[in-house]
């Protein structure tokens, strides 16, 4: 099974990254599958201009799959932006896709109605993001909620490239997508998202993590009184972190009165910063060593770079591009 995602360097990493999705990449590396994961740095362009901060996101998502868990030799790690062949396939799928297919995709809607400015790579993101997809042959792609119609759009584009040209040159991929973390809920109970503010970042300090779970939106409930912890947003980011038993203890808590939402604030602080200790260590490592780093994402473009060019001799031979290089 060719498991592959990707991830955009747009800001730093949240807990609903981690358990939206890169906690599922690890687990699909530890399982022996054959794993593809990239920093779609080209998707990053979509949303901001601005060189300084794209380069060091980028670095920064690499260290952080790295401390994470991702090993470099058993998972084909890189950046799109070192394949591409990538952006060629994309060229080919603008050219089967219809305008009113691009104009349904909930995504580009969603951003026009946080307030983002538009530019056509925006528009045409899942185009890019289809052509990630098929360019590696995947089979499944693991991701949050928020990408299904990504993964839909993806199997589409590949049904019209195939009935275009008469062939089954790409293959159609399914999304593998976790009920339970689907959508992990900020700070605000909006969806948790580098680009709306409302983040629990995984590499920040034990200090900074109390700060931002302390700016989890509650109601005004008084501590003595009885709580609903269904209808909490802190309770629901609990779900990811306690344990069965001490979940049904602060569900009882909450039901009993006398426990304050500062309580499941700092226990739900307490919580990320026990999970991420390790990895965080071993960020503070990687961050002496950005070199090292680079030699990681080189070598795992060169290892995409060879499966992205036996597709692409595929699809330009399906659809009559002839090379004359
Ligand atoms: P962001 O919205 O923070 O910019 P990305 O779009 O880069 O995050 O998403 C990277 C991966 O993390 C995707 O697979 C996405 O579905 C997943 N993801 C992002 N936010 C969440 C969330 N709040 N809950 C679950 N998964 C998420
Ligand atoms: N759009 C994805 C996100 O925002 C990132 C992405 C780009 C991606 N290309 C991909 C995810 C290919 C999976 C497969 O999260």
């Amino acid at each position: 099974m060719r498991i592959l995602s990707g991830i955009q360097p747009s800001g730093r990493l949240h807990i609903g990254n981690y358990f939206g999705a890169i906690r599922q990449h690890i687990a699909f590396q530890e399982k022996g599958d054959e794993c593809f994961y990239f920093i779609a740095n080209y998707h990053a362009m979509t949303s901001r201009n601005d060189r300084a901060e794209l380069e060091a996101n980028t670095l920064h998502v690499a260290m952080a799959y790295l401390a994470l868990g991702l090993d470099p030799k058993r998972s084909v790690f890189f950046a799109q932006s070192d394949v591409p062949q990538t952006t060629e396939l994309c060229w080919i799928l603008n050219c089967v896709c219809p305008m009113s297919l691009m104009e349904k995709a909930t995504s580009y809607k969603d951003k026009i109605a946080h307030g983002l400015s538009t530019n056509v790579g925006l528009f045409d993101y899942p185009v890019l993001q289809a052509a990630d997809i098929v360019i590696y042959d995947s089979h499944l792609v693991p991701v949050g909620a928020d990408q299904k119609q990504h993964i839909e759009i993806t199997r589409d584009l590949a049904t019209k490239f195939n009935l275009a040209y008469g062939q089954e040159a790409l293959l159609l991929p399914d999304a593998h997508i976790v009920p339970e973390v689907a959508v992990v809920p900020g700070t605000d109970g909006q969806k948790m998202s580098k680009s709306y503010n409302n983040t629990i970042e995984m590499f920040v300090s034990p200090k900074e993590t109390q700060k931002q779970c302390g700016q989890i939106v509650t109601d005004s409930t008084p501590l003595e009184s009885p709580k609903n912890p269904d209808t909490c947003n802190v309770f629901a980011l609990l779900k990811l972190l306690a344990g069965p038993a001490e979940l049904a203890e602060i569900a009882d808590k909450y039901r009993a009165g006398g426990y304050g939402y500062g309580h499941a604030k700092k226990r739900l602080a307490d919580l990320i910063n026990e999970k991420f200790a390790a990895a965080r260590e071993r960020y503070a490592e990687l961050e002496k060593n950005p070199a090292m780093v680079r030699d990681v994402l080189r070598d795992g473009g060169r290892r995409a770079r060879e499966v992205a060019e036996t597709t692409m001799q595929r699809v330009r031979a399906a659809c009559g591009i002839v090379t004359n290089r």
